[in-house]
């Protein structure tokens, strides 16, 4: 069977990082793509990789950038030979306050992340897997703030929101080619995403974000690599039936 070949954005750290690692198990070249600062921490994802035994290539890389995206899938398709899995998953949350205060600088700089990021990452690579004619798995990082607004989370919310809209146009187009299009939509996951300064004080990670939102502080965080679980069934042949969801992983915060 032929190799499949991965570009993960946002594979430095968090969900990212353990998409690649998870990936990695199941046979997949990796091509990690993160912003230029990120180098360091991609070199040791990719050694970690190496040590599974899959290929990897290192894509130091600003996903708001199209012309960079489109280089980065040539790139990948040249090192590994094709592009078959693209997990968009880089994504910034901006400033939390009021939607009273959010600037348009604020507003714009998290759409231009987390949604013409995605847009970049769905284009090109949708274009690239229609060339090779054997169909591909796309999928972004939605989030529970595309299900329900939260409030203090204005640029965030509206981004996230667009991730799901973008996920169904594309599950629609890309259909005839054989590319299924999904996103997760987790709540909250240990990453350095949902750590506050002010969790140490409140009793430790994600307190401060769930105090915002009026959640229980017991409520249990979910794992990174349980998001990688899910990536991991998504991109399974026995997957071919799903397509166009924002799929929730969020230990019940949200019902479709
Ligand atoms: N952690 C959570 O609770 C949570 C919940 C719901 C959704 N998500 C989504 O999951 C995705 C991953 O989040 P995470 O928790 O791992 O966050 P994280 O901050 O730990 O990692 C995000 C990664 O994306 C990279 N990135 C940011 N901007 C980029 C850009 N312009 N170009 C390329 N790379 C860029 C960062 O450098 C970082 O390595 C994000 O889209 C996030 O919105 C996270």
């Amino acid at each position: 069977m032929t190799t499949r070949v991965a570009l993960v954005t946002g594979a430095a750290q968090g969900i990212g990082e353990a998409i690649c690692l998870r990936l990695a198990d199941e046979g997949i070249d990796i091509a990690l793509l993160d912003i230029p600062s990120k180098q360091e921490q991609l070199a040791t994802v990719a050694d970690q990789i190496a040590a599974k035994g899959r290929k990897t290539i290192i894509l130091p890389v600003d996903v708001t950038s199209e012309q960079e995206v489109k280089t980065s899938i040539a790139k990948t398709v040249e090192a590994l030979g094709s592009l078959d899995i693209m997990v968009a998953n880089a994504g910034i949350m901006g400033p939390i306050s009021p939607m009273l205060e959010v600037s348009i600088e604020d507003f714009r700089r998290v759409q231009a992340v987390n949604v013409e990021g995605v847009f970049f990452c769905y284009k090109y690579a949708a274009q690239q897997m229609n060339q090779q004619g054997r169909g591909g798995r796309i999928i972004g990082a939605a989030s529970v703030a595309a299900k329900r607004g939260a409030p203090r989370f204005t640029p965030y919310t509206a981004s996230k929101f667009a991730v799901r809209g973008l996920t169904q146009v594309a599950a629609q187009e890309f259909a005839p080619h054989n590319i299924t299009v999904n996103a997760y939509a987790p709540g909250m996951v240990m990453t350095s995403m949902s750590a506050l300064p002010e969790d140490e004080k409140l009793g430790g990670h994600g307190q401060g974000i769930k105090k915002l939102l009026g959640l229980p502080a017991d409520m249990v965080l979910g794992k990174p690599s349980e998001v990688a679980e899910l990536v991991a069934f998504l991109i399974k042949p026995e997957a071919q039936y799903i397509t166009g969801q924002s799929v929730s992983i969020d230990g019940g915060m949200n019902f479709d």
